[in-house]
């Protein structure tokens, strides 16, 4: 099969292309990818001597790119991996999240319909059920929960769902959503909590954490969300939204501790900041449909997964050394200055 996979340069996205590269052969993989501030084609280096592997520069939310992209590649199934994904600067600068992960879905949908398609996969998120009270660890989010997003981000991942599933019943476009848990593991940019926790600990840099620090978040290791997807574009089926989680549920303030624990580094770092606004409480998934209906099951338990993260941001210094000694610093002090 030829497998266009959009984003393919940015965290998850790089990490599907090596998961197809890895356990399918017979397959090609094309990524396509804006490379914007969070693309990284370094991260690619490795695959760009597979035969299997092609890299198009181009932007989801162009459609001359996109019919390009269709007519001379002739994709059997694309992964839509390609979105802005920072809840932080989706509050304070909403337009672009629109472009890219609402037009940008339509006009990959169009092509489907144009040009036809095997499976439409859109790579979605948790996120577009909002939050969870901390009082009731007993609700989690199943695949018929509410949409109720709370930032600009997860607004926008909510209105390439409908999307999606719109083209589905007008136009039979066969998709799939997978909505995931947060991810954590190698590539991941030093924006997101993990990273930014690792490589500010290891430079003895201050660790800001948002209001209390006990708000949850519910973390899968990264080829845990590659397999899901792998498995959801083959046997899973046209139209249905399948929730992807593994049950790791920690509040921040013990994901910062685990990591400062693992690094040897003093809790002394840990900086609590003003809180994010509307700052989402807890996310927690229900995996029971695609652990029945698919058979998946996540390998890597948090314990283990955060242990090999640590290790490969230690063995890969200079991929993100590279990533936060440019235009990053002036995010960082634009975000966290005044804090
Ligand atoms: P990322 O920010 O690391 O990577 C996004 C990639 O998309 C980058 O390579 C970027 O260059 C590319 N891109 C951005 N705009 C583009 C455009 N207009 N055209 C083509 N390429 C473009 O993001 P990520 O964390 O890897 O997330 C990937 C997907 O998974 C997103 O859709 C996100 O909503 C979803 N998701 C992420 C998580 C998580 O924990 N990170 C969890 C669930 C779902
Ligand atoms: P993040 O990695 O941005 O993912 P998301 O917002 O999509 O869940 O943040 C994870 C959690 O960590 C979230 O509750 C916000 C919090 N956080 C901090 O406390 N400090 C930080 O510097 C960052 C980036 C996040």
């Amino acid at each position: 099969m030829n497998i266009v996979v959009t984003g393919g340069a940015g965290f998850i996205g790089s990490n599907f292309v090596y998961y197809l590269l890895n356990n399918r052969p017979s397959d090609k993989v094309i990524c396509f990818d804006k490379l914007t501030y969070a693309g990284n084609l370094e991260t690619l280096e490795p695959a760009q001597s597979n035969k299997n592997f092609k890299f198009i520069r181009g932007d989801i939310a162009n459609r001359q790119d996109v019919e390009t992209l269709f007519e001379n590649e002739k994709p059997d199934v694309i992964v839509n991996f390609a979105a802005e994904s920072h809840v932080d600067r989706s509050i304070e600068e909403p337009e672009l999240f629109l472009k890219t992960n609402i037009i940008g879905t339509s006009i990959l949908l169009d092509a489907c319909k144009k040009f036809g398609i095997k499976r439409f996969h859109q790579v979605s998120t948790d996120e577009v059920y909002g939050d969870l009270p901390l009082d009731r660890p007993d609700l989690f989010f199943t695949e018929e929960s509410p949409l109720k997003p709370s930032s600009p981000y997860s607004a926008s991942k909510t209105s390439a769902d409908l999307l999606a599933m719109t083209n589905w019943r007008s136009s039979k476009v066969p998709v799939t959503i997978s909505r995931c848990s947060n991810n954590y593991g190698p590539y991941h940019h030093p924006e997101k909590l993990i990273p930014l926790v690792i490589t500010r600990a290891l430079n003895d840099k201050s660790i800001p954490v948002y209001g209390t620090g006990l708000n949850v978040r519910d973390w899968l290791y990264v080829e845990d969300h590659c397999s899901a997807i792998d498995l959801i574009i083959r046997d899973g089926k046209a139209g249905e939204i399948y929730n992807v989680g593994g049950h790791n549920e920690r509040a921040n303030i013990e994901v910062v501790e685990t990591i400062l624990h693992i690094l040897g580094k003093p809790e002394s770092l840990i900086e609590y900041v003003t809180d994010r606004k509307g700052h989402d409480l807890r996310y927690a998934i229900d995996p029971h449909k695609i652990e029945t209906e698919l058979g998946w099951k996540p390998k890597t338990k948090f314990e283990e997964g955060i242990n090999k993260t640590v290790s490969w941001y230690l063995e890969n210094k200079d991929w993100w050394q590279k990533i936060i000694s440019g235009e990053y610093q002036n995010y960082y002090q634009k975000m966290y200055g005044n804090r």
